[in-house]
């Protein structure tokens, strides 16, 4: 993240001697990318955030492999059939994956045990429900329609406290997600003609203070999972500051870019990660020259497979097509796609779009998990000549 917070106490130089109420020294940390050369906090912890006593082997789930997109086919997915229950990091289902991006989906109804993804940033966008992120940066409120960037080996866990079950799309990077280059100064401020800026990103409140002993924390990393045990709580940070940090940012606060014509999904871009972006695509005026066709033109974006989580609205694009909400649609690079047939029709002198989805562009071709093959819809590749058919016939396509 490129600006700056302070959170708690930190001394007033960083690298000093900064005692405790019991004149011993806080342990002070700093959690960095890119070998200290890009955004860093400085952590001040109670005890030292090195002294683990265990460290255990965990069996990664079956859960997790994949098979190629082949045959070929444009695919949709119906998250609404997917199990229900279990938490936000550990029964994640695997929608889809390559080397740059998981792309998992999850109905969680419990709390997490504490959690560090050391392979990449998390972006966890809520679809429904609320829970409690708790860091070592201390607490955020999250709930539907936000998204939850978590940078890399961010130790953290998930609170729900009851209530309905908490949906959820997560995507796991390998490497670090940040707002669109574009939209930022050279300095890292959001500029005028950026769809979000600085005030619509909530950092954690802390500090969030845990006085335990021995305490599991379950880290991912590049070999899989292994569980350690630390000799006291990882929640002893007083106080932080510095540009990393975990934000969560609403897709209710991003401001749509519209013109006469139809914009293109870049113009939807909320986020970019290695070798994939993540766009928003919310509620707006649709494009307002009379001649304007509203609904996207067929297309084939030949060095991207394009995930669509379809979370909200109305999709007019998609009429005939069997989506509806929870929806995932998967357009691979190979296949052209575009609106099914009767929708660019239907959308001429539309003023307005409901529609509310989260996207994922990749940019290496995405592999199908077990979650995919469970909800799959197998019809949905026929849809657009199936609708021709019925056109054809008469009916109402
Ligand atoms: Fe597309």
């Amino acid at each position: 993240m490129p600006f700056y917070r302070s959170t708690g106490e930190v001394p007033r130089k960083r690298h000093t001697q900064f005692r405790r109420p019991d004149g011993g020294l806080y342990a002070e940390e700093l959690m960095g990318q890119e070998g200290f050369s890009s955004d860093a906090s400085l952590l001040y912890h109670r005890h030292l955030p090195t002294a683990i006593v265990k460290a255990e082997p965990v069996d990664v789930p079956a859960a997790e492999q994949l098979a190629p997109n082949h045959p070929l086919l444009p695919r949709h997915f119906r998250t609404p059939t997917l199990p229900s229950g279990g938490d936000l990091v550990s029964d994640r289902q695997l929608l889809m994956a390559n080397d740059d991006v998981r792309l998992s989906y999850v109905a969680a109804d419990r709390s997490s045990e504490l959690y560090r993804n050391a392979t990449g940033d998390e972006v966890v966008y809520v679809q429904a429900g609320r829970a409690r992120f708790e860091s070592v940066y201390g607490a955020l409120e999250a709930g539907e329609g936000d998204y939850v960037v978590i940078p890399t080996a961010t130790t953290h866990r998930w609170v729900l406290e009851g209530g309905p079950p908490l949906h959820a799309m997560v995507i796991e990077a390998r490497g670090h997600v940040r707002p669109p280059r574009r939209y930022l100064s050279q300095y890292g401020q959001f500029l005028e003609h950026a769809p979000y800026c600085e005030r619509d990103l909530r950092g954690p409140a802390g500090p969030l203070l845990v006085d335990e002993s021995e305490t599991p924390v379950l880290v991912r990393h590049r070999a899989g999972l292994t569980r350690f045990t630390y000799l006291h709580h990882p929640f002893d940070v007083v106080g932080w500051d510095g540009c990393l940090y975990p934000y969560a940012f609403s897709i209710h606060d991003f401001e749509p870019i519209v013109k006469r014509v139809h914009m293109p999904p870049p113009t939807h871009q909320t986020f970019e990660g290695p070798n994939f972006v993540v766009c928003s695509f919310c509620p707006r005026p649709l494009d307002f020259d009379p001649q304007s066709v509203p609904v996207p033109y067929n297309h084939h974006n030949v060095d991207s497979d394009e995930m669509l989580f379809y979370v909200g609205g109305d999709y007019s694009a998609r009429k005939g097509s069997g989506i509806g909400l929870g929806s995932v649609s998967l357009h691979p690079s190979g296949f052209t796609h575009g609106p099914q047939p009767g929708a660019v029709e239907a959308s001429l002198g539309q003023h307005r779009t409901d529609e509310l989805a989260v996207m994922v562009d990749t940019f290496r071709p995405l592999q199908l998990g077990p979650a995919a093959r469970a909800s799959e819809d197998p019809e949905y590749a026929w849809t657009w000549a199936r609708g021709v058919e019925a056109r054809e016939a008469g009916g109402s396509g």
